[in-house]
């Protein structure tokens, strides 16, 4: 698939449908490619009625399921707050293409099934460090420190070593419900929104 590709929203007459299907393409693009910047959505969650929000990385975009993956830890705030609340905001911002997708649903936590055994298996001795901290995210400390044993944060360690953390591996699995679609053009802005729970593509005033 190749960015040069798709459309140019001011000079080409296209469908709403065919720009939904190309915003899959693009977010398919985002989760295999680590320098593309939907790489990194923006996630809002809910904590209690506040908002939260983080930067994570997209692994993996599922057109026909309307899906999309992101890896944590399941003793983050961002997993017990879905827990509580399902709701969740994906946002990302391709500031070369100036194309905005503001992506709202539900998420679904995998935990321990043949979806995360699945990842998990894929996953590198490097970024297995990560859920292999003795206590937990946000936990405060008494100095900077990465929370990791010394041989662990000098990757001394062997594949077998790191299954240890496995226990703590979880993947959020947004179920799309609605994508908003912005392009910004000095001739004059284009927007539009997908709607997948009323089967509706309609354009937008930006
Ligand atoms: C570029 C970048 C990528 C990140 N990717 C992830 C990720 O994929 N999963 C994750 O849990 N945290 C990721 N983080 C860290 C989160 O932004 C956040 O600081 C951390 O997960 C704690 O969030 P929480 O307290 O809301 O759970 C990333 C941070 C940055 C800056």
């Amino acid at each position: 698939m190749d960015k040069k590709n798709f459309t140019q929203y001011n000079d080409l007459i296209y469908s709403s449908e065919e720009l939904e299907k190309e915003s899959w393409d693009r977010l398919v693009i985002g989760a295999t490619k680590s320098k593309d910047a939907f790489h990194t959505p923006c996630i809002a969650t809910l904590n209690q009625n506040e908002v939260s929000m983080r930067t994570v990385v997209l692994r993996k975009a599922i057109p026909s399921e309307r899906e999309l993956r992101f890896h944590t830890d399941i003793r983050s705030n961002k997993w017990l707050e879905l827990a509580q609340n399902d709701s969740i905001n994906a946002l990302f911002y391709d500031a070369s293409e100036r194309i905005q997708l503001r992506v709202k649903g539900k998420a679904l936590l995998h935990f321990n099934n043949e979806i995360t055994s699945e990842a998990w298996n894929k996953t590198t001795l490097s970024s297995r460090k990560c859920y292999l901290t003795d206590f937990s995210p946000s936990s405060f400390a008494l100095a900077p420190t990465s929370g990791l044993a010394e041989h662990i944060e000098q990757e001394n360690f062997t594949m077998k070593e790191s299954e240890a953390g496995q226990k703590n591996f979880g993947i959020v699995s947004i179920r799309v419900e609605s994508i908003d679609w912005l392009w910004l053009h000095h001739s004059g802005h284009r927007r539009a929104f997908f709607d997948y729970k009323l089967d509706s593509f309609q354009w937008m005033i930006p």
